[in-house]
């Protein structure tokens, strides 16, 4: 890990030393993940770890929010949430709760967080319970995932937009939020925790500075046609073919379904049998494929580039914890009918199938409250392949070379800047098409929430 700059440093010791919830936030590459695992090492407090996604915690070394605090898929809402023994002693040790890719966790889960903190600790009538959260992130990148029918309609109801900042933990009178309190505070307008802004300047992850000020144009969404001219006369060139000591290039696309195409072309490539494993569905999964947690007809050969798709709940005998995690990848060495050895980190393990629950949330506006069953389950291989990722599985990564690929166009706001930022230099860019005005896109609670913090001189 490289040694903290100055503003990182300070940042450092004001976490340290205060019980402060602080947002750290700043642009893509200003070292907010390195400040979190440089904080990891040398706190003196208890802290824990977590992170939306199981990459984003893969990247930080900590858990997801939702197996730290055994939160349930989908929306939590006012859902009684079960704590068993062991979660309690876990919520009831930690002094500071860190949260990586705060920009992906939403209100809904935030105020989870804080229920679930009071709850456990058993004090209820402070925020988190009395712990200190520190969240790492940039609302420029991915949002969190939208909701949609009687979720979008409960968010709606509840909060003025999904967003972790928008949570009520942080609520209270709206009216004049974005005014600089006496302390000094960006008062939100809120009567809740006070939340600290600390935003860091400088980027680390690419060095050139003409290409720091194109990526800054995709942030806020001012993108003039020289830089678009300059991205694009960049990335129009073919990649180059794998060679044995290189990793092939990865490609990051913004749509499921361009990735399986890619990771199917190398799939193509490789010598050997193919083995397809069947999923089992029972019950009612929504609109077809789009809607299936993982592929229902799974084509694998040895020598695969997989990625996990879920946490390993079956390895605990050992007690060294988890063999793998949503998110790590990994090469297929065996086929066996009822399980596939993958290889991970210079160790093999055997992969079993797993079932994922589908639930469906009813909305009943006058009680406020939603009610939830399962409706249907889906069994396989928690396993994918894993040439090509998503755009949004890419999030917090730094990689030389990438293919960008914006198929069809960018869907999310954030979607083309986490895309293009993940790269360490122009030179490592190749674009499969070149970008359009259409391609950036920025949110505006986003815009509206950054432009008070700024107004606050934060
Ligand atoms: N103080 C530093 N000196 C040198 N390199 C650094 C420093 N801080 C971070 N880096 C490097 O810059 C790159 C980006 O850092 P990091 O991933 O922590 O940024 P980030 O702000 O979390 O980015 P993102 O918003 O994309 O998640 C990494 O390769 C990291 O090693
Ligand atoms: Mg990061």
């Amino acid at each position: 890990m490289p040694p903290l700059s100055a503003e990182q440093e300070a940042l450092f010791r004001r976490i340290e030393s205060t019980r402060d919830h602080v947002f750290v936030t700043g642009r893509a590459g200003t070292g907010k993940s390195t400040l979190l695992q440089h904080l990891a090492w040398n706190t003196d407090k208890q802290i824990a770890i977590c992170a939306p996604t199981g990459v984003a915690a893969l990247n930080v070394e900590g858990q997801t929010i939702h197996s730290l605090f055994r939160l349930p898929i989908g929306l939590v809402a006012d859902s009684e949430l079960e704590q068993s023994e062991p979660t309690r002693r876990i919520l009831n040790a930690i002094d500071t709760l860190i949260i990586d890719e705060i920009s992906m966790v939403n209100a809904d889960v935030m105020d989870a967080i804080d229920r679930s903190l009071r709850q456990a600790r058993r004090r209820r009538s402070e925020p988190f319970g009395g712990v200190q959260v520190v969240m790492f992130g940039d609302p420029y990148q991915l949002s969190p995932v939208p909701p949609r029918g009687d979720e979008l309609r409960y968010i709606r109801d509840h909060y003025r937009s999904f967003w972790f900042f928008d949570a009520q933990v942080w609520a209270g009178p709206k009216a004049d939020a974005g005014a600089i309190r006496s302390d000094g505070l960006l008062d939100l307008g809120r009567v809740g925790a006070p939340l600290h802004i600390a935003e860091l300047g400088e980027i680390h992850r690419q060095s050139d500075v003409a290409f720091k000020e194109m990526l800054n144009a995709v942030r806020y969404g001012v993108v003039t046609a020289d830089i678009a001219a300059a991205l694009n006369a960049a990335g129009a060139r073919t990649p180059p073919p794998p060679t044995g000591d290189e990793p092939p290039v990865i490609t990051l696309a913004t749509r499921n379904d361009a990735v399986n195409r890619i990771n199917q072309r190398h799939l193509d490539a490789l010598t050997g049998p193919v083995q397809t494993a069947k999923a089992d569905v029972s019950g009612d999964f929504g609109r077809g494929d789009a809607s299936y947690p993982a592929d229902p007809e799974l084509q694998l050969k040895v020598g695969a580039q997989v990625m996990f798709l879920r946490n390993d709940v079956g390895g605990g005998f050992s007690g060294d914890g988890p063999r793998w995690v949503n998110g790590s990848i990994g090469t297929v060495t065996r086929i066996a009918g009822s399980s596939v050895r993958v290889e991970l980190d210079g160790e093999e393990h055997d992969v079993e199938p797993v079932v994922w629950e589908r639930f469906r949330y009813a909305y009943d506006p006058g009680s406020r409250k939603l009610t939830r069953e399962v409706v249907a389950e889906f069994t396989q291989f928690p396993l994918r392949l894993a040439w090509a990722v998503t755009i949004h599985k890419s999030q917090g990564k730094t990689y030389d070379r990438a293919i960008v690929d914006l198929g069809s166009g960018a869907f999310a706001p954030g979607q083309t800047y986490v895309a293009l930022s993940r790269l360490t230099s122009l030179e490592g860019l190749y674009l499969s098409r070149p970008l359009r005005p259409s391609d950036i896109l920025v949110d505006h609670d986003v815009r509206r929430f950054m432009a008070a913090v700024r107004a606050a001189g934060m």
